[in-house]
Protein backbone atom coordinates (compact mmCIF):
# COMPACT_ATOMS: atom_id res chain seq x y z
CA UNK A 1 0.00 0.00 0.00
CA UNK A 2 1.66 3.41 -1.15
CA UNK A 3 2.29 5.39 2.12
CA UNK A 4 0.59 8.05 1.19
CA UNK A 5 -3.09 7.25 2.45
CA UNK A 6 -3.44 9.58 4.94
CA UNK A 7 -4.73 8.27 8.56
CA UNK A 8 -7.73 8.94 9.87
CA UNK A 9 -11.10 7.74 8.44
CA UNK A 10 -9.21 7.12 4.69
CA UNK A 11 -7.80 4.10 6.50
CA UNK A 12 -10.55 2.60 8.44
CA UNK A 13 -11.22 -0.04 4.76
CA UNK A 14 -8.19 -1.52 5.75
CA UNK A 15 -9.60 -2.29 8.97
CA UNK A 16 -12.03 -4.90 10.39
CA UNK A 17 -14.15 -2.00 11.62
CA UNK A 18 -18.06 -0.97 10.97
CA UNK A 19 -17.70 1.97 9.45
CA UNK A 20 -20.43 3.16 11.32
CA UNK A 21 -19.02 2.05 14.62
CA UNK A 22 -16.87 4.97 16.41
CA UNK A 23 -14.23 2.90 17.86
CA UNK A 24 -12.05 5.14 20.67
CA UNK A 25 -11.74 2.53 23.46
CA UNK A 26 -9.45 0.56 20.95
CA UNK A 27 -7.40 -0.71 24.02
CA UNK A 28 -9.40 -3.45 25.23
CA UNK A 29 -9.72 -5.60 22.45
CA UNK A 30 -7.39 -4.08 19.86
CA UNK A 31 -8.54 -3.53 15.70
CA UNK A 32 -6.97 -5.96 13.63
CA UNK A 33 -6.39 -5.08 10.05
CA UNK A 34 -7.95 -6.57 7.12
CA UNK A 35 -4.56 -8.15 5.81
CA UNK A 36 -4.45 -9.97 8.90
CA UNK A 37 -7.76 -11.04 9.25
CA UNK A 38 -8.05 -12.29 5.93
CA UNK A 39 -4.20 -14.00 6.63
CA UNK A 40 -6.19 -15.40 9.37
CA UNK A 41 -9.15 -16.91 7.32
CA UNK A 42 -7.21 -18.20 4.95
CA UNK A 43 -4.77 -20.56 6.84
CA UNK A 44 -8.07 -21.66 8.84
CA UNK A 45 -9.83 -22.93 5.48
CA UNK A 46 -6.75 -24.36 4.70
CA UNK A 47 -6.10 -26.18 7.65
CA UNK A 48 -9.09 -27.67 8.07
CA UNK A 49 -8.94 -29.51 4.61
CA UNK A 50 -5.79 -31.17 5.49
CA UNK A 51 -5.65 -30.81 9.46
CA UNK A 52 -2.90 -33.51 10.26
CA UNK A 53 -0.83 -31.72 7.73
CA UNK A 54 -1.74 -28.66 8.34
CA UNK A 55 -1.43 -28.97 11.97
CA UNK A 56 1.73 -31.31 11.94
CA UNK A 57 4.07 -29.83 9.30
CA UNK A 58 3.09 -26.33 7.67
CA UNK A 59 1.69 -24.59 10.03
CA UNK A 60 4.16 -24.91 13.04
CA UNK A 61 6.93 -23.63 9.93
CA UNK A 62 4.64 -21.07 9.65
CA UNK A 63 4.43 -19.90 13.12
CA UNK A 64 7.98 -19.81 13.55
CA UNK A 65 8.65 -17.96 10.88
CA UNK A 66 6.17 -14.95 12.46
CA UNK A 67 8.20 -15.32 15.76
CA UNK A 68 11.14 -14.55 14.10
CA UNK A 69 9.81 -11.06 12.72
CA UNK A 70 8.55 -11.08 16.16
CA UNK A 71 11.60 -11.37 18.12
CA UNK A 72 12.97 -8.62 15.50
CA UNK A 73 10.47 -5.97 16.43
CA UNK A 74 10.79 -6.74 20.28
CA UNK A 75 14.70 -7.21 19.99
CA UNK A 76 15.58 -10.41 21.10
CA UNK A 77 16.00 -13.68 19.81
CA UNK A 78 13.00 -15.71 19.03
CA UNK A 79 14.46 -18.58 21.31
CA UNK A 80 12.99 -15.99 24.60
CA UNK A 81 9.54 -16.62 22.92
CA UNK A 82 6.25 -18.26 23.04
CA UNK A 83 2.79 -17.51 21.44
CA UNK A 84 -0.11 -17.57 24.43
CA UNK A 85 -3.45 -16.97 23.75
CA UNK A 86 -3.97 -14.51 26.70
CA UNK A 87 -1.80 -12.34 28.77
CA UNK A 88 -3.70 -14.20 31.31
CA UNK A 89 -2.62 -17.51 30.54
CA UNK A 90 1.17 -15.89 30.25
CA UNK A 91 1.16 -14.71 33.53
CA UNK A 92 -1.16 -17.66 34.86
CA UNK A 93 2.39 -20.64 33.11
CA UNK A 94 4.32 -18.00 34.93
CA UNK A 95 3.21 -17.85 38.65
CA UNK A 96 1.18 -21.12 39.01
CA UNK A 97 4.02 -22.95 38.01
CA UNK A 98 6.81 -21.54 39.29
CA UNK A 99 9.36 -23.53 41.73
CA UNK A 100 8.31 -21.34 44.88
CA UNK A 101 9.77 -22.37 48.19
CA UNK A 102 8.08 -21.49 51.72
CA UNK A 103 9.44 -18.26 52.52
CA UNK A 104 9.02 -16.63 49.17
CA UNK A 105 7.60 -12.98 49.05
CA UNK A 106 6.15 -11.44 46.00
CA UNK A 107 6.05 -7.74 45.42
CA UNK A 108 2.83 -6.43 43.10
CA UNK A 109 1.02 -3.09 42.56
CA UNK A 110 -2.50 -1.82 43.28
CA UNK A 111 -3.10 -1.08 40.04
CA UNK A 112 -2.13 -4.53 38.49
CA UNK A 113 -4.71 -5.93 35.91
CA UNK A 114 -7.54 -8.49 38.04
CA UNK A 115 -6.83 -11.17 36.13
CA UNK A 116 -3.25 -11.27 36.67
CA UNK A 117 -3.31 -10.03 39.95
CA UNK A 118 -5.86 -13.05 40.49
CA UNK A 119 -2.68 -15.58 39.38
CA UNK A 120 -0.82 -13.67 42.29
CA UNK A 121 -3.60 -14.41 44.70
CA UNK A 122 -3.88 -17.76 43.83
CA UNK A 123 -0.05 -18.43 44.78
CA UNK A 124 -0.56 -17.24 47.69
CA UNK A 125 -3.68 -18.95 48.66
CA UNK A 126 -2.04 -22.27 47.56
CA UNK A 127 1.45 -22.11 48.48
CA UNK A 128 1.20 -19.75 51.73
CA UNK A 129 3.76 -17.11 49.91
CA UNK A 130 3.39 -13.55 51.13
CA UNK A 131 2.47 -10.94 48.72
CA UNK A 132 3.02 -7.61 49.53
CA UNK A 133 1.25 -3.97 47.38
CA UNK A 134 3.20 -1.01 46.52
CA UNK A 135 0.31 1.64 46.12
CA UNK A 136 0.44 4.37 43.31
CA UNK A 137 -0.78 6.90 42.07
CA UNK A 138 -1.84 8.77 38.88
CA UNK A 139 0.92 11.38 39.19
CA UNK A 140 2.98 9.61 41.02
CA UNK A 141 6.92 10.80 41.32
CA UNK A 142 9.46 8.56 39.59
CA UNK A 143 12.03 9.47 42.21
CA UNK A 144 10.26 8.66 45.18
CA UNK A 145 8.66 5.56 43.22
CA UNK A 146 12.07 4.15 42.48
CA UNK A 147 13.01 4.67 45.71
CA UNK A 148 9.91 3.21 47.87
CA UNK A 149 10.53 -0.20 45.83
CA UNK A 150 13.81 -0.10 46.54
CA UNK A 151 14.01 -0.10 50.12
CA UNK A 152 10.78 -2.63 49.76
CA UNK A 153 13.50 -5.17 47.81
CA UNK A 154 16.05 -4.50 50.09
CA UNK A 155 14.70 -5.00 53.03
CA UNK A 156 12.05 -7.71 52.17
CA UNK A 157 13.75 -9.13 49.55
CA UNK A 158 10.90 -10.85 47.82
CA UNK A 159 11.37 -13.67 44.95
CA UNK A 160 9.22 -12.01 42.30
CA UNK A 161 7.96 -8.70 41.95
CA UNK A 162 5.07 -8.21 39.05
CA UNK A 163 4.54 -4.87 37.49
CA UNK A 164 2.69 -3.06 34.75
CA UNK A 165 4.29 -1.28 31.61
CA UNK A 166 1.29 0.41 31.45
CA UNK A 167 -1.32 -0.38 33.36
CA UNK A 168 -5.09 -0.68 32.15
CA UNK A 169 -7.66 1.52 34.32
CA UNK A 170 -6.46 3.86 34.85
CA UNK A 171 -3.23 4.65 32.52
CA UNK A 172 -0.12 4.55 34.59
CA UNK A 173 3.12 4.19 33.15
CA UNK A 174 5.44 2.61 35.12
CA UNK A 175 9.73 3.24 35.12
CA UNK A 176 10.32 -0.30 33.91
CA UNK A 177 13.79 0.17 33.08
CA UNK A 178 14.67 1.09 36.02
CA UNK A 179 12.64 -0.96 38.02
CA UNK A 180 14.21 -4.02 36.52
CA UNK A 181 17.90 -2.65 37.00
CA UNK A 182 16.90 -2.62 40.72
CA UNK A 183 14.83 -5.95 40.81
CA UNK A 184 18.59 -7.20 39.39
CA UNK A 185 20.39 -5.77 42.01
CA UNK A 186 18.60 -7.12 44.84
CA UNK A 187 18.18 -10.93 42.85
CA UNK A 188 14.57 -10.65 42.54
CA UNK A 189 12.89 -11.87 39.36
CA UNK A 190 10.94 -8.94 36.95
CA UNK A 191 7.70 -10.02 35.80
CA UNK A 192 6.08 -7.64 33.41
CA UNK A 193 2.47 -7.41 32.47
CA UNK A 194 3.13 -5.60 29.25
CA UNK A 195 -0.30 -6.34 27.76
CA UNK A 196 0.06 -2.80 26.34
CA UNK A 197 3.29 -2.89 24.87
CA UNK A 198 4.08 -4.26 21.28
CA UNK A 199 2.50 -1.24 19.01
CA UNK A 200 1.90 0.62 21.33
CA UNK A 201 5.55 2.10 21.93
CA UNK A 202 9.27 1.42 21.28
CA UNK A 203 10.00 -2.26 23.14
CA UNK A 204 13.24 -3.32 23.04
CA UNK A 205 13.72 -6.80 25.23
CA UNK A 206 17.23 -6.55 24.85
CA UNK A 207 17.78 -3.36 26.43
CA UNK A 208 14.80 -3.48 28.94
CA UNK A 209 16.38 -7.18 29.78
CA UNK A 210 13.23 -8.30 32.22
CA UNK A 211 13.39 -11.75 33.47
CA UNK A 212 9.66 -12.42 31.94
CA UNK A 213 7.17 -10.34 30.19
CA UNK A 214 4.42 -10.72 28.06
CA UNK A 215 2.50 -8.26 25.97
CA UNK A 216 -1.10 -8.70 23.29
CA UNK A 217 -0.64 -8.36 20.17
CA UNK A 218 -3.89 -7.75 19.29
CA UNK A 219 -4.16 -4.76 21.19
CA UNK A 220 -1.92 -2.34 20.00
CA UNK A 221 -0.40 -4.55 16.84
CA UNK A 222 -3.75 -5.00 15.11
CA UNK A 223 -3.16 -8.80 14.76
CA UNK A 224 -6.33 -11.20 15.41
CA UNK A 225 -7.74 -11.70 18.89
CA UNK A 226 -6.20 -13.57 21.52
CA UNK A 227 -2.44 -13.05 20.33
CA UNK A 228 -0.21 -12.74 23.03
CA UNK A 229 3.90 -12.92 23.28
CA UNK A 230 5.04 -14.35 26.03
CA UNK A 231 8.97 -13.60 26.88
CA UNK A 232 11.06 -15.42 29.07
CA UNK A 233 14.99 -14.42 29.66
CA UNK A 234 17.59 -17.77 29.05
CA UNK A 235 18.11 -18.29 32.43
CA UNK A 236 14.04 -19.28 33.33
CA UNK A 237 13.29 -21.40 30.10
CA UNK A 238 13.29 -24.49 31.65
CA UNK A 239 11.48 -22.51 35.09
CA UNK A 240 8.30 -22.43 34.06
CA UNK A 241 5.60 -25.03 32.67
CA UNK A 242 3.28 -24.49 29.47
CA UNK A 243 -0.63 -24.74 30.86
CA UNK A 244 -1.88 -26.37 29.76
CA UNK A 245 0.61 -29.06 31.56
CA UNK A 246 0.89 -31.25 28.51
CA UNK A 247 3.44 -32.87 26.63
CA UNK A 248 6.74 -30.65 28.15
CA UNK A 249 5.97 -32.04 31.03
CA UNK A 250 6.72 -35.72 31.60
CA UNK A 251 10.41 -35.20 30.77
CA UNK A 252 10.27 -32.96 34.03
CA UNK A 253 9.05 -35.61 36.55
CA UNK A 254 12.83 -37.17 35.71
CA UNK A 255 14.16 -34.22 36.81
CA UNK A 256 15.92 -33.43 33.57
CA UNK A 257 15.51 -30.01 31.26
CA UNK A 258 12.56 -30.22 28.86
CA UNK A 259 13.09 -31.88 25.81
CA UNK A 260 11.42 -29.37 23.99
CA UNK A 261 12.39 -25.45 23.49
CA UNK A 262 10.35 -23.10 25.19
CA UNK A 263 8.33 -22.02 22.04
CA UNK A 264 7.80 -25.41 21.01
CA UNK A 265 6.31 -26.48 24.67
CA UNK A 266 3.66 -23.56 24.39
CA UNK A 267 2.47 -24.18 20.98
CA UNK A 268 1.59 -27.86 21.95
CA UNK A 269 0.22 -27.05 24.87
CA UNK A 270 -2.96 -27.87 23.67
CA UNK A 271 -4.88 -27.93 19.73
CA UNK A 272 -5.00 -24.14 19.10
CA UNK A 273 -6.01 -21.65 16.84
CA UNK A 274 -2.43 -21.32 15.20
CA UNK A 275 -3.42 -19.47 11.87
CA UNK A 276 -4.29 -16.36 14.00
CA UNK A 277 -0.53 -16.12 15.94
CA UNK A 278 0.88 -16.58 12.25
CA UNK A 279 -1.17 -14.08 10.68
CA UNK A 280 0.94 -11.10 13.39
CA UNK A 281 3.68 -11.04 10.71
CA UNK A 282 0.56 -9.86 7.97
CA UNK A 283 -0.47 -6.87 10.84
CA UNK A 284 3.30 -6.02 10.80
CA UNK A 285 3.61 -5.82 7.51
CA UNK A 286 0.53 -3.60 6.94
CA UNK A 287 1.85 -1.19 9.40
CA UNK A 288 5.14 -0.90 7.65
CA UNK A 289 3.04 -0.52 4.50
CA UNK A 290 1.52 2.85 6.10
CA UNK A 291 4.17 4.44 7.34
CA UNK A 292 5.41 1.70 10.13
CA UNK A 293 5.82 1.82 13.42
CA UNK A 294 7.17 5.42 14.52
CA UNK A 295 4.65 6.78 12.30
CA UNK A 296 1.33 5.43 13.33
CA UNK A 297 2.27 5.64 17.02
CA UNK A 298 3.02 9.05 16.77
CA UNK A 299 -0.09 9.68 14.99
CA UNK A 300 -2.01 7.36 17.47
CA UNK A 301 -0.73 9.77 20.21
CA UNK A 302 -1.39 13.50 18.69
CA UNK A 303 -4.83 12.08 18.07
CA UNK A 304 -5.59 10.40 21.58
CA UNK A 305 -4.58 13.56 23.08
CA UNK A 306 -6.62 15.95 20.92
CA UNK A 307 -9.56 13.27 21.63
CA UNK A 308 -9.10 13.94 25.54
CA UNK A 309 -8.97 17.18 25.02
CA UNK A 310 -12.03 17.51 23.32
CA UNK A 311 -13.98 16.01 25.40
CA UNK A 312 -12.52 17.20 28.57
CA UNK A 313 -13.05 21.01 27.34
CA UNK A 314 -16.92 19.92 26.69
CA UNK A 315 -17.62 18.61 29.25
CA UNK A 316 -15.52 20.73 31.65
CA UNK A 317 -13.26 18.42 33.17
CA UNK A 318 -9.79 17.56 33.33
CA UNK A 319 -7.62 14.71 31.35
CA UNK A 320 -4.35 13.12 32.45
CA UNK A 321 -2.14 12.29 29.74
CA UNK A 322 1.32 9.92 29.41
CA UNK A 323 4.48 10.69 27.58
CA UNK A 324 4.07 10.12 23.99
CA UNK A 325 3.75 7.94 22.54
CA UNK A 326 1.48 6.14 24.76
CA UNK A 327 -1.60 6.64 23.27
CA UNK A 328 -3.66 6.33 26.44
CA UNK A 329 -5.61 9.23 28.41
CA UNK A 330 -7.71 9.15 31.41
CA UNK A 331 -10.22 11.73 30.86
CA UNK A 332 -12.63 12.39 34.08
CA UNK A 333 -16.39 11.93 32.94
CA UNK A 334 -18.80 13.99 35.69
CA UNK A 335 -20.78 11.21 36.28
CA UNK A 336 -22.71 10.87 39.39
CA UNK A 337 -22.10 7.43 39.61
CA UNK A 338 -21.19 4.37 36.50
CA UNK A 339 -24.43 3.48 35.38
CA UNK A 340 -25.75 -0.07 35.81
CA UNK A 341 -24.40 -2.91 33.29
CA UNK A 342 -27.31 -3.66 32.20
CA UNK A 343 -28.26 0.24 31.13
CA UNK A 344 -24.80 0.57 29.59
CA UNK A 345 -25.27 -2.41 27.49
CA UNK A 346 -29.02 -1.46 25.72
CA UNK A 347 -26.92 2.32 25.73
CA UNK A 348 -23.71 1.47 23.75
CA UNK A 349 -25.23 -0.39 21.21
CA UNK A 350 -27.93 1.91 20.59
CA UNK A 351 -24.68 4.90 20.13
CA UNK A 352 -22.73 2.18 18.13
CA UNK A 353 -19.51 2.89 20.09
CA UNK A 354 -18.47 1.81 23.68
CA UNK A 355 -16.25 3.07 26.60
CA UNK A 356 -15.64 2.02 30.08
CA UNK A 357 -15.04 3.53 32.92
CA UNK A 358 -13.56 2.78 36.22
CA UNK A 359 -14.11 4.84 39.87
CA UNK A 360 -10.20 6.29 41.04
CA UNK A 361 -9.70 8.26 44.53
CA UNK A 362 -13.39 9.60 44.13
CA UNK A 363 -13.12 10.73 40.26
CA UNK A 364 -14.80 8.78 37.13
CA UNK A 365 -12.09 8.27 34.54
CA UNK A 366 -12.74 6.52 30.68
CA UNK A 367 -9.82 5.97 28.77
CA UNK A 368 -9.43 7.19 25.20
CA UNK A 369 -6.81 5.71 22.66
CA UNK A 370 -5.59 6.40 19.63
CA UNK A 371 -5.63 4.65 16.65
CA UNK A 372 -4.96 5.33 13.12
CA UNK A 373 -8.35 5.58 11.60
CA UNK A 374 -9.39 8.28 13.86
CA UNK A 375 -10.18 11.64 13.64
CA UNK A 376 -11.49 14.39 15.43
CA UNK A 377 -15.38 14.44 14.41
CA UNK A 378 -15.14 10.61 16.49
CA UNK A 379 -14.31 12.68 19.71
CA UNK A 380 -16.94 15.07 18.69
CA UNK A 381 -19.11 12.03 18.09
CA UNK A 382 -18.27 10.52 21.88
CA UNK A 383 -18.66 13.96 23.38
CA UNK A 384 -22.46 14.11 22.54
CA UNK A 385 -22.98 10.34 23.94
CA UNK A 386 -20.93 11.15 27.56
CA UNK A 387 -23.31 14.39 27.47
CA UNK A 388 -26.81 11.72 27.23
CA UNK A 389 -25.17 9.34 29.67
CA UNK A 390 -24.19 12.12 32.31
CA UNK A 391 -27.57 14.16 31.75
CA UNK A 392 -29.33 10.57 32.34
CA UNK A 393 -26.85 9.86 35.21
CA UNK A 394 -27.95 13.50 36.52
CA UNK A 395 -31.56 12.85 36.49
CA UNK A 396 -31.84 9.40 37.74
C1 LIG B 1 -2.65 -4.37 31.73
C2 LIG B 1 -3.42 -5.59 31.33
N1 LIG B 1 -2.99 -6.80 31.73
C3 LIG B 1 -3.62 -7.94 31.40
C4 LIG B 1 -4.76 -7.91 30.64
C5 LIG B 1 -5.48 -9.21 30.34
O1 LIG B 1 -5.32 -9.53 28.99
P1 LIG B 1 -5.92 -10.87 28.38
O2 LIG B 1 -7.36 -10.58 28.10
O3 LIG B 1 -5.13 -11.10 27.13
O4 LIG B 1 -5.75 -11.95 29.38
C6 LIG B 1 -5.27 -6.69 30.19
C7 LIG B 1 -6.49 -6.64 29.37
O5 LIG B 1 -7.03 -5.63 29.03
C8 LIG B 1 -4.57 -5.50 30.54
O6 LIG B 1 -5.02 -4.30 30.16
Amino acid sequence: MSQEVPFGHALTRHFMLDENYVSVNNASCGVVCVPAFQQHIRLLEESEKVQDLQTRYRLPKLAEQTLNQIAELLDTSPSNLAFCFSATQAISSILLTFPWTPNDRILTLNLAYPTCQFAVDFVRDRHGIQVDTIDIDLAYNRLELLSQIESYLEKNKPRVFVFDFVTSMPVVQLPCKEIVQICKKYNVISVIDAAHGIGLCPLSLSSLDPDFLYTNAHKWLNAPSGTTILYVSEKYHDSIEALPISYGYHIRKENSPPADALNVRFLYASSTDLPKYIAIKDAIAFRKSIGGEHKIQSYNYQIAIKGAKIIAEALGTSYFALAPPIAMVNVEIPLRCIPSSSFLEEFWQKKNTFLRFVKYHGKIYTRIAGAPFLEESDFLYTVDVLKELCQFSHES
